[in-house]
């Protein structure tokens, strides 16, 4: 049986990276996945990968900090599958400057995507959820919401936020039916980091190596579906053993 079946995935962050490699598991394990970005670049052909697999996907263009686009991804989500099981909450940008350099629009535009962006689309999930009787959140935070790191003051806070906001909001639906935990990814071998930056990063990884968008996708998968049942609040860290160091 498959684990996801008949269920309706929002992926925000949905058609590159570790949303992309999720978004292709969650098809395969029998989800209905909606896929939310503000780049529409490969959307298209993406659907149609999807599609042509034998899924149902839909691509609704957003930006994750606007409330006018997150409205829009749930109006569309209903109109197209009549409700919500799953949102894996995902969409980010990095921000990777000395903080004396770095200005309040800098900061602000990354706390706003980070974070920001994860509450309203929480938010609104968990409106939908509660007419539904249930559902599953996941949400990306980062290993660098644990540690701090040089250079990347208004990231680390976000994705520090982010860890406290699922504890928060796991402990606030615990009774009704809505899980809520959290994702920390170490360094994964996707777009967001530079081509030039990635050996560094391998390097500073005990297993040597960057983690792929695939490992990331099998344990979103654990946590949106019935196998991590007793689990809300929570985190799940799956950095190569970074934060253990
Ligand atoms: N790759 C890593 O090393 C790593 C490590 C820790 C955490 N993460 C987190 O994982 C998540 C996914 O990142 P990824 O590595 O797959 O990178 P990625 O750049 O491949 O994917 C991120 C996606 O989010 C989209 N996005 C960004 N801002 C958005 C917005 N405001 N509205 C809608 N879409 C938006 C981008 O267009 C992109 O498609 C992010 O939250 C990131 O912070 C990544």
């Amino acid at each position: 049986m498959a684990k996801l079946q008949d269920k309706v995935a929002i992926i925000t962050g949905g058609v590159s990276g570790i949303g992309a490699e999720t978004a292709r598991l969650f098809v395969k394990e029998g989800a209905k996945v909606v896929l939310v970005d503000w780049n529409d670049q490969n959307a298209k052909s993406f659907v149609d990968e999807l599609t042509g697999q034998g899924g149902e996907a839909i691509f609704v263009k957003a930006d994750v900090a606007s409330e006018e686009d997150v409205a829009n991804v749930y109006k569309e989500t209903i109109d197209t599958f009549g409700k919500v099981d799953i949102l894996f909450n995902n969409a980010g940008i990095g921000a990777v400057k000395p903080t004396e350099k770095l200005t309040y629009a800098e900061y602000r535009k990354t706390v706003s995507v980070d974070l920001d962006g994860t509450f309203l689309v929480a938010q609104l999930a968990i409106k939908e959820m509660l007419k539904t009787g249930g559902g599953v959140i996941v949400n990306t935070a980062s290993m660098y919401g644990w540690v701090g790191s040089p250079g990347s003051a208004a990231y680390n806070a976000a994705k520090g936020g982010v860890i406290n906001l699922t504890r928060s909001l796991g402990l606030e639906y615990a009774t009704r039916n809505i899980r809520v935990n959290a994702l920390c990814p170490g360094y994964i071998d996707t777009p967001i980091i530079p081509e030039d930056y990635k050996q560094t990063l391998r390097d500073v990884t005990p297993m040597k190596r960057l983690g792929t968008s695939e490992e990331m996708a099998k344990a979103v998968l654990f946590l949106a579906s019935d196998d991590s049942s007793f689990m809300t609040g929570n985190t799940l860290t799956v950095d190569g053993g970074f934060t253990a160091q």
